[in-house]
């Protein structure tokens, strides 16, 4: 049985007193989520003050990005062993606007999964294909390489501690939802993969999330898919009773 995680990707969003507002009325109502796991990722200077407003309490925190190396001249990025050291459980990798606004590629993302894991950070994987690429039919394929480029080189027992998301960009901040169809045929496809790549457990244990305008109206239909196992959610994570209106929908 996977354990729903219905994970906060609050982007580059809020301020000081906003943030440990809104990670203060997420802590206060956490453990009304006990069959769930409930993450926060707020933007990185504010991952301590977050880290400060949930402490005791049953949510997780992440950051949005990091970097594969494990210190040194790299100026502006942060390193695994600094996100655990402030608190941090899990890591948001390769989401769609770090692939392209920023540039980043499969086998940057690749880098990134392994030397989280290697600290022992969990990465959140993102894939998903753009608008042009599904109405030519190409939906499969785009996840195929995404899914073997970022996961290259993981064992059955490495590939087993990630988390992916499938977020098609089309559906990211636009208020347009995957039907449930596409949303499960794309994760379904993954798990096939995940089978396919490494073996039934690691495909069975692996939670894979939906992102893309999920809502507290639209939570319940996708949550119940068989292959969706939790959300990542942008806009409406920066709201409490939405974020956690979500996640009453995967209980
Ligand atoms: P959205 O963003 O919920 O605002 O569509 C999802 C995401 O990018 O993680």
């Amino acid at each position: 049985m996977r354990r729903p995680l219905i994970a906060g990707n609050w982007k580059m969003n809020t301020d000081r007193a906003s943030a440990v507002a809104l990670a203060t009325g997420v802590a206060r109502r956490a453990s009304e989520f006990a069959q769930l796991d409930l993450l926060i990722c707020p933007p990185a200077v504010y991952l301590i003050p977050a880290a400060e407003a949930i402490a005791g309490s049953k949510a997780a925190l992440g950051a949005q990005n990091m970097y594969h190396e494990a210190n040194g001249a790299f100026t502006g990025e942060l390193s695994a062993a600094m996100l655990l050291d402030v608190g941090c459980k899990y890591v948001i990798l390769g989401h769609s606007e770090r692939r392209h606004i920023l540039g980043e590629t499969d086998s940057a993302v690749n880098k990134k999964t392994i030397a989280a894991l290697d600290a022992g950070l969990i990465p959140i994987v993102c894939v998903g294909e753009m608008l042009a690429e599904r109405e030519a039919g190409k939906t499969a394929d785009v996840i195929r390489r995404q899914f073997e480029g970022s996961l290259a080189g993981l064992t059955a027992e490495q590939a087993g501690r990630v988390v992916l998301a499938y977020e098609p960009v089309w559906a990211i901040g636009t208020g347009k939802v995957a039907t449930l169809d596409q949303a499960e045929e794309v994760h379904a496809a993954l798990r096939s993969l995940l089978a396919q790549r490494y073996n039934r457990q690691s495909a069975d244990s692996v939670r894979i999330l939906y992102g893309g305008s999920v809502k507290p109206s639209n939570a319940g239909e996708l949550l119940s898919q068989p292959n969706i196992d939790g959300a990542l959610i942008g806009g409406a994570s920066l709201k409490v009773d939405d974020f956690l209106g979500i996640a009453a929908a995967a209980k």
